[in-house]
């Protein structure tokens, strides 16, 4: 019931342009560090090195909200490369993340593409990997065609993410044999035309495609909090021989450390998202919007500062 009040709300605090624009300039408030590894490049490769250390590797995510000009895409891509760079300098294990709007697909198509290229021939120069995480359905296609293009030049140096639900998950997966996919339920509000509304079907997709990937002998990331889900794959690939060395549990940055200090105790990889940068109040006011129990982050930072 409260969930039902408090998740429109997030989302809706979520895209304030104005507390966006603001929140840039405050720092890290509200109890955000519990979920944002910092503001800056060397906060983010800290935070990294600490989950190293624990037997935890990345993935980083400079965050960026509201791209509308060449300008903010161009920057934003520079930052992606630095990231890298800084990635390779301080030999933490960790990965990059992306959105393909941040580097100014809304703005223009070949911009886009270009900033792309840039960022995956560096990471492929530097022996490293990039995901592009999936937005909502109106990016999807475009997603995938970009991914297509950039794997003509770079076949195992980029991945993306296919959400379960949608109708057109199993397909996609189907499409993408042998390539590093991250398999999500899926964020963002679509209609019942391109996705599954109930949580039974979309969990019950989830473990489909998840099976359908491995299957294909495909590297699958299993991006998660839900222990069923993680205690079913682990059972599955055990029944069928799958090597742990295939797949990949993930999960956010500040989220159940417990359980993913735990599967890396069982010897599975666990992947830890990283976001940093100014840009933290939309990502944060999301991650609210989709677990409202989270709110207990932002009355302890209200409180301790
Ligand atoms: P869900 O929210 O369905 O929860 C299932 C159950 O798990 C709960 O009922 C509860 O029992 C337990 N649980 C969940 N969270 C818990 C917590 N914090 N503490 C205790 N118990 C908890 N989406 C997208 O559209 N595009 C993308 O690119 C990505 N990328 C991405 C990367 C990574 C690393 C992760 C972990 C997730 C994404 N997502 C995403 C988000 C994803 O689509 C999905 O919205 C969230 O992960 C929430 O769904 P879950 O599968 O975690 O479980």
């Amino acid at each position: 019931m409260v969930s039902m009040v408090l998740k429109p709300m997030f989302l809706y605090l979520s895209k304030n342009k104005v507390l966006n624009r603001g929140a840039k300039r405050w720092g890290l408030k509200m109890g955000a560090k519990q979920v944002v590894a910092g503001v800056t490049i060397d906060d983010a490769m800290r935070t990294v090195s600490e989950l190293n250390e624990k037997g935890l590797v990345a993935t980083v995510d400079h965050l960026g909200e509201f791209i509308t000009s060449r300008e903010e895409a161009i920057e934003s891509t520079n930052y992606c490369i630095e990231t890298l760079k800084a990635i390779s300098k301080t030999g933490v294990t960790c990965n990059l993340s992306l959105k393909l709007t941040q580097l100014g697909l809304d703005v223009e198509r070949e911009l886009c593409y270009e900033n792309m290229r840039k960022i995956v021939g560096t990471a492929y120069e530097l022996g490293n990997f990039v995901r592009i995480d999936m937005e909502d359905y109106a990016h999807c296609q475009q997603t995938l065609d970009i991914l297509a293009d950039l794997r003509k030049e770079f076949p195992n140096s980029v991945g993306t993410v296919i959400q379960a639900y949608l109708y057109r998950a199993a397909e996609d997966v189907s499409d993408l044999q042998g390539v590093n996919l991250r398999l999500v339920k899926g964020a963002y509000k679509e209609p019942s035309e391109v996705a599954f509304q109930d949580k039974k079907d979309v969990d019950d997709n989830y473990l489909s495609i998840i099976k359908q990937h491995l299957r294909s002998g495909s590297y699958t990331a299993i991006a998660t909090h839900d222990h069923m889900i993680i205690d079913k794959v682990k059972s599955f690939c055990e029944e069928e021989g799958i090597a742990k060395s295939q797949f990949e549990f993930q999960m956010l940055y500040g989220f159940r450390k417990e359980l993913q200090e735990q599967i890396v105790k069982e010897g599975y990889t666990m992947r830890v998202y990283v976001p940093y940068g100014t840009d933290w109040y939309g990502y944060f006011m999301r991650r609210l919007a989709e677990r409202p129990q989270n709110v207990s982050f932002a009355i302890r930072g209200l409180l301790s500062k």
